[in-house]
C-alpha cells in the first residue's frame, strides 16, 4: 500500500542496528565483562527482561561492581542506562544499588537512569509468595512428587504471574497515584497469600507492615518521578536517528528462557532474542549483531538436567577454579563440560552473529578437556534439544577429547598469538563445532582480561 508522500513513514531504517549480547547457556557466563567493554563506544546500554536476580559482575582495577537491576553499562560516564518496560523493578533495590555505585566512585548513576513507566514494580510480598511457593514445592518433592526449582527467591516469578494476571502496579501508576490504590493493591495481595498458602501464608504476612509499606511507596513514588521515562519513545528515537549506538544487555540466558529453556527449571522471562524486542518495544529490524556469550564449560545454578555435568572432584575443581558461586545468592553452581549441543541450540534460537568465549583460563586445572558434541537419545542422534526433560535427562552424550595446557597460566594472555596452541585448538574446535565465529576470548575476571580472536 502507498504511504502519503508527507506524512509519517512505518517503512523506517536503521542506519545504526542495536548490538545485543545475551547469555547462550544457563547464565552466568561473563556477559557483563563484555556488556562493559563494549559499552566503552555505546551511547545508550538497556536492559529488557528479568529483575534483580540477575548478577553481573566486573572487576575494574581490582575493584568488585556487582550490578543487578541497572545495566552493566552505567558504569561508564559517558552511557545513557536504560530499564526496559519488560523488567521486573523492586524500587528499594534498585535505589540501593544506585547509591552503592556512586559510593564506589560511579559519577551520575541516578541522572543517567531512564526507568520505563511501563516496566512492573516487584514489591516484598512477591518475594514472599516466592519463598512460599518454594517452600510448597521442596515439600512436595520430599512427598516424590515434582522438585524445587532453587529460585532465587527475589519475587520475579510471583511478579511476572502478576503482570499476567493483570493485578500488578507499574513504574507509571505511581504518577497517578491516588492515596487509596496502593494499600488496596498491597492489602488484596496479602488476603491471596493467605487464601492461597493457609497457615503458612498467614505466618508469613503476619509481619507485614501495610502502613510502612504505603509510606515507603510514597517515598520511591518520589524518587522515581525524575528518572520515570517512556523509554519505548526514547530507544526508538534513538535507533532511528542513527547518531547513536544502542546495546541491549540481556540478564540470565536462553536455557533458563521461559519459553525454551528446561521448563519448569527456568526464569519468568524471555531470555532470548524475541525478549529485547518486547523487553524494549523494539522492532526486529532494528537489531544489528547479536553476540552470544558462551563460557567454555558449563554451568547451572538450582534443579533440572545438566547433559555434561561433571560429578565428584573433577566437578568440585572446576567449581574452585571458576570461583562458580552465585553473586547475588553465594549459591554454589553445577559444573560440567562444554556442551556443543546445546549451544547449537540457542545459536539457532538467537540467530547468533558472533560469540564471545569466556573463562578459557578456567580451563588450565585439567590434563585432558572433553567437549560434548552430540546427544543420543534411545540409540538415535538429536538434531535439537528435546522440550522433554525426561528425554533429555536420558540423553547420553557423545563427547569428544583434547589436550589440555594444564599448568599454563592464561589470566595475563592479551592477544590471541599468545595463547599456547591446544588452547588456540580448543577454542577453533569449538567454533567449528558451534557454527558461529568466535570473535572475542575472555581469560580472566579483570576489565582488560579480554581480547579479539584475529
Ligand atoms: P548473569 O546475568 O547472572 O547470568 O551473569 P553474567 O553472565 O553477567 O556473569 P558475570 O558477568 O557476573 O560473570 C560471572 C563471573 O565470571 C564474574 O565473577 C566475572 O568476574 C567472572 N569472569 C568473567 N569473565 C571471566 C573470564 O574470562 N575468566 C575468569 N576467570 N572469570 C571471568
Amino acid at each position: 500500500m502507498p504511504v502519503a508522500a508527507n506524512g509519517p513513514s512505518l517503512a523506517r531504517s536503521y542506519p545504526l542496528p542495536a548490538t545485543v549480547v545475551l547469555g547462550t547457556q544457563w547464565g552466568d557466563e561473563g556477559k557483563g565483562k563484555l556488556v562493559d567493554l563494549l559499552s566503552e563506544s555505546i551511547d545508550v546500554v538497556a536492559r529488557c527482561q528479568g529483575g534483580s536476580n540477575a548478577g553481573h559482575t566486573v572487576v575494574v582495577n581490582g575493584v568488585k561492581y556487582a550490578l543487578h537491576l541497572l545495566p552493566t553499562g552505567i558504569l561508564h560516564p559517558a552511557v545513557q542506562a536504560v530499564i526496559g518496560n519488560g523488567v521486573v523493578v523492586h524500587l528499594a533495590s534498585l535505589f540501593e544499588e544506585v547509591e552503592t555505585l556512586e559510593l564506589q566512585g560511579v559519577p551520575n548513576v541516578a541522572g543517567r537512569v531512564h526507568l520505563s513507566d511501563r516496566a512492573h514494580i516487584l514489591c516484598d510480598y512477591h518475594q514472599i509468595a516466592d519463598g512460599l511457593l518454594e517452600a510448597e514445592r521442596v515439600a512436595a518433592a520430599a512427598g516424590g512428587v515434582g522438585g524445587a526449582i532453587g529460585t532465587t527467591k527475589r519475587g520475579i516469578g510471583p511478579c511476572y504471574a502478576s503482570k499476567m494476571t493483570r493485578s500488578n502496579l507499574r513504574v507509571g501508576d505511581l504518577r497517578e497515584f491516588r492515596s487509596a490504590q496502593v494499600p488496596l493493591r498491597i492489602r488484596t495481595a496479602l488476603a491471596e497469600l493467605r487464601l492461597r498458602f493457609g497457615a503458612a501464608g498467614e505466618a508469613a504476612v503476619a509481619s507485614y507492615d501495610v502502613r510502612a509499606e504505603v509510606a515507603r511507596c510514597y517515598q520511591l513514588a518520589r524518587r522515581c518521578e525524575p528518572l520515570t521515562t517512556d523509554t519505548f519513545d526514547y530507544v526508538n528515537r534513538v535507533l532511528e536517528s542513527g547518531q547513536q549506538s544502542v546495546l541491549i544487555e540481556g540478564a540470565n540466558a536462553a536455557m533458563l528462557d521461559i519459553d525454551f529453556g528446561t521448563y519448569p527449571f527456568v526464569t519468568s522471562s524471555n531470555c532470548t532474542v524475541g525478549g529485547c524486542c518486547t523487553g524494549l518495544g523494539v522492532p526486529a529490524r532494528a537489531l544489528g549483531e547479536v553476540i552470544g556469550v558462551v563460557k567454555a564449560y558449563t554451568t547451572r545454578v538450582g534443579e533440572g538436567p545438566f547433559p555434561t555435568e561433571l560429578y565428584g572432584e573433577a566437578g568440585a575443581l572446576l567449581q574452585r577454579a571458576g570461583q562458580e558461586f552465585g553473586t547475588t545468592t553465594q549459591r554454589p553452581r553445577r559444573c560440567g563440560w562444554l556442551d556443543t549441543c546445546l549451544l547449537r541450540y540457542t545459536g539457532r534460537l538467537n540467530g547468533l552473529t558472533q560469540v564471545c568465549l569466556t573463562k578459557l583460563d578456567v580451563l588450565g586445572c585439567f590434563d585432558t578437556l572433553r567437549i560434548g558434541v552430540a546427544y543420543r537419545y534411545r540409540g538415535k542422534r538429536l538434531s535439537s534439544m528435546p522440550a522433554s526433560l525426561r528425554a533429555l535427562a536420558e540423553c547420553e552424550v557423545e563427547f569428544e577429547e583434547l589436550p589440555g595446557w594444564r599448568g599454563v597460566e592464561l589470566g595475563s594472555v592479551r592477544c590471541w598469538s599468545d595463547l599456547p596452541a591446544a588452547a588456540q585448538a580448543y577454542v577453533l574446535r569449538v567454533q567449528t563445532l558451534i557454527g558461529c565465529p568466535i570473535v572475542h576470548v575472555g581469560v580472566g575476571a579483570a576489565r582488560e582480561a579480554i581480547f579479539l580472536r584475529s
